[in-house]
């Protein structure tokens, strides 16, 4: 069944290419005008590159839209409006939602607003999202406002960007990342080579750079953070590891805690101190921006427990909320409004603190635990998608599953004197 479609692409790239101009490149649009590069939904691309569609579907970038990611969804509908329906506006603005120009990029530069009208707007950041991007030109603008993700790039309308420019129309060759079994075939879309932006951090940026709430708080920083590193190595360097012989798009981040045990060393000493123990937890970030990154409303928190010799809980540095009872343990960003009261990033005006890790930053935590029959000492970071009171907030609206935080790594030492 592939492979069939991959001839009928074939065919009728070449038949494009003897009438020199508009033709279907896929059976779904026989007897229909070629539809613009940005409505091309990523499945048409992954009838060859196999396994990077399959990379791309299970990543964050395919559930981006207001269609498919809950948390977006919940906000957005909260923010803005219905993400079906046409002609919906900033309600604050008056202007077009700025949150699809990174959400739905295709549907951005249409300037459509009805996202589940084409599946390459409900995809979200899908391939000819990014593969489409020829020029990143900063974020921010002349007039000193912020161009935010569509708004930063320019686009190709005829050339599928790439870092390598593949050769077009002649020489059959095996697409990256396809099957295992695939026959070689001929590429029907023209490329450009691009490396000079697609091997860069560029690609990322336009969407990842910098993104102020509605009162002027940078908020989203990922862009600054790397500045203060040295902008030492690329996104694509941790993000798009080489794996079966490609450039990997899962793209993980804070959704994976495999990512995110990769991300920080977590170490941990104890020692008796009459009928105290003092833990000493290093928490390193090994990233070259914050640990965590990203959205304000994402958090790490450290947990200690004392355990005794059957395994049972004598102590822990946080009954139950870190944020009030071991601010030390909290990395994230503290906001009040102009009263000094807590709010959510959307309504905040001040940042009190920002507690995240900084670049590579090595910081140290001491516990004073009493001694009396603690067999174990174990410190866990948990990540937290949403901050506890907008989950409280958003339980209505989100599956609990969807917020849930998770502990991604966890150390263990036998208290020091012990047997
Ligand atoms: C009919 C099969 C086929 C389809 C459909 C297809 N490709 Fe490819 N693609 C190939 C082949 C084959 C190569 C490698 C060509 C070579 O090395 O000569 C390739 C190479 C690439 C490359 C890497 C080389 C470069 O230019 O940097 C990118 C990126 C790419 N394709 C993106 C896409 C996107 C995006 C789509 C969907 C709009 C797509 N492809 C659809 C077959 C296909
Ligand atoms: C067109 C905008 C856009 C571009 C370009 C883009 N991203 Fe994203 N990215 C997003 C959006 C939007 C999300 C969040 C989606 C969501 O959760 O709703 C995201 C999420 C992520 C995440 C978080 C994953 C997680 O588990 O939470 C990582 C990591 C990421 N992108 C890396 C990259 C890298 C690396 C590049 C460049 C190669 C890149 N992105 C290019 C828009 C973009
Ligand atoms: C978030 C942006 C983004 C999205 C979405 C994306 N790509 Fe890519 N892709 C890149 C970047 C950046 C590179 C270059 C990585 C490098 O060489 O460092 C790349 C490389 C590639 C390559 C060359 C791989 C190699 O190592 O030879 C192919 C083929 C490709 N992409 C196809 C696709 C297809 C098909 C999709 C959709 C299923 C897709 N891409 C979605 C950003 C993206
Ligand atoms: C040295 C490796 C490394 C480099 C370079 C790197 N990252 Fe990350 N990134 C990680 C790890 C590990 C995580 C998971 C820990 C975290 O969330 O901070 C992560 C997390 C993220 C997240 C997830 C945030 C969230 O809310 O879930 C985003 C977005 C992200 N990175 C974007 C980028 C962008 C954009 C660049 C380039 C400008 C980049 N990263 C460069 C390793 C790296
Ligand atoms: C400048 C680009 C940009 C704009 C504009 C933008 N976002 Fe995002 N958004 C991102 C990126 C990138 C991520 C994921 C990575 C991170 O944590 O930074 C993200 C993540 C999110 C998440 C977390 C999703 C999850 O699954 O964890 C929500 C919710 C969200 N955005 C809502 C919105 C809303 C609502 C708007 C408009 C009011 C908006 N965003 C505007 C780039 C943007």
């Amino acid at each position: 069944m592939i492979r069939k479609r991959v001839q009928i692409l074939v065919a009728l790239t070449c038949g494009m290419l003897v009438m020199g101009g508009v033709a279907q490149v896929s059976s779904a649009w026989a007897g229909k005008e070629r539809p613009p590069l940005q409505q091309i939904p990523s499945a048409v691309c992954g009838e060859c590159h196999q396994e990077i569609f399959h990379e791309w579907q299970g990543s964050v970038h395919a559930r981006s839209s207001a269609i498919h990611d809950p948390l977006h969804a919940a906000m957005y509908r909260m923010m803005i409006g219905d993400p079906t329906q046409e002609g919906v506006k900033n309600p604050k603005t008056g202007t077009y939602p700025e949150c699809l120009q990174c959400h739905t990029p295709n549907a951005a530069r249409d300037g459509k607003t009805k996202l589940d009208a084409l599946p390459a707007y409900e995809e979200g950041v899908n391939c000819v999202g990014c593969h489409t991007v020829e020029a990143f030109h900063g974020v921010k603008g002349e007039d000193g406002k912020l161009r935010l993700g569509s708004a930063a790039y320019t686009y190709s309308d005829k050339k599928v960007q790439g870092p390598y420019g593949a050769h077009h129309g002649q020489t059959p060759a095996l697409a990256p990342g396809a099957a295992e079994n695939a026959q070689p075939t001929i590429n029907p879309y023209p490329h450009a080579q691009n490396g000079t932006l697609f091997q860069s951090s560029g690609i990322c940026l336009g969407c990842h750079e910098q993104h102020n709430n509605p009162h002027g708080l940078p908020l989203c920083a990922t862009g600054p953070e790397l500045v203060a590193a040295g902008q030492v190595t690329t996104c694509q360097s941790c993000h798009m590891p080489t794996v079966k012989g490609h450039a990997n798009h899962t793209m993980a981040g804070g959704h994976d805690p495999a990512m995110l045990k990769r991300g920080v060393t977590l170490d941990l000493t104890t020692r008796l101190e009459g009928e105290q123990i003092a833990a000493t937890i290093t928490l390193r970030n090994n990233l070259i921006h914050n640990f965590p990154t990203g959205a304000p409303f994402r958090w790490v928190a450290l947990r200690v427990t004392a355990l005794d010799a059957q395994g049972q809980v004598s102590w822990k540095s946080a009954q139950e909320n870190p944020i009030k009872e071991d601010p030390q343990a909290m990395l994230m960003l503290k906001l009040t409004d102009a009263q000094g009261q807590p709010v959510p990033p959307a309504m905040a005006t001040t940042l009190v603190a920002d507690t995240r890790l900084k670049p590579r930053e090595e910081r140290k935590l001491e516990y004073k635990i009493p001694a009396k029959e603690v067999k174990t000492v174990r410190a866990e970071l948990q990540y937290g998608l949403l901050l506890p009171p907008m989950m409280k907030a958003m339980a209505d609206k989100v599956p609990a599953a969807a917020m849930q935080p998770v502990v991604f790594v966890q150390t263990e030492r036998t208290v020091a004197g012990e047997p």
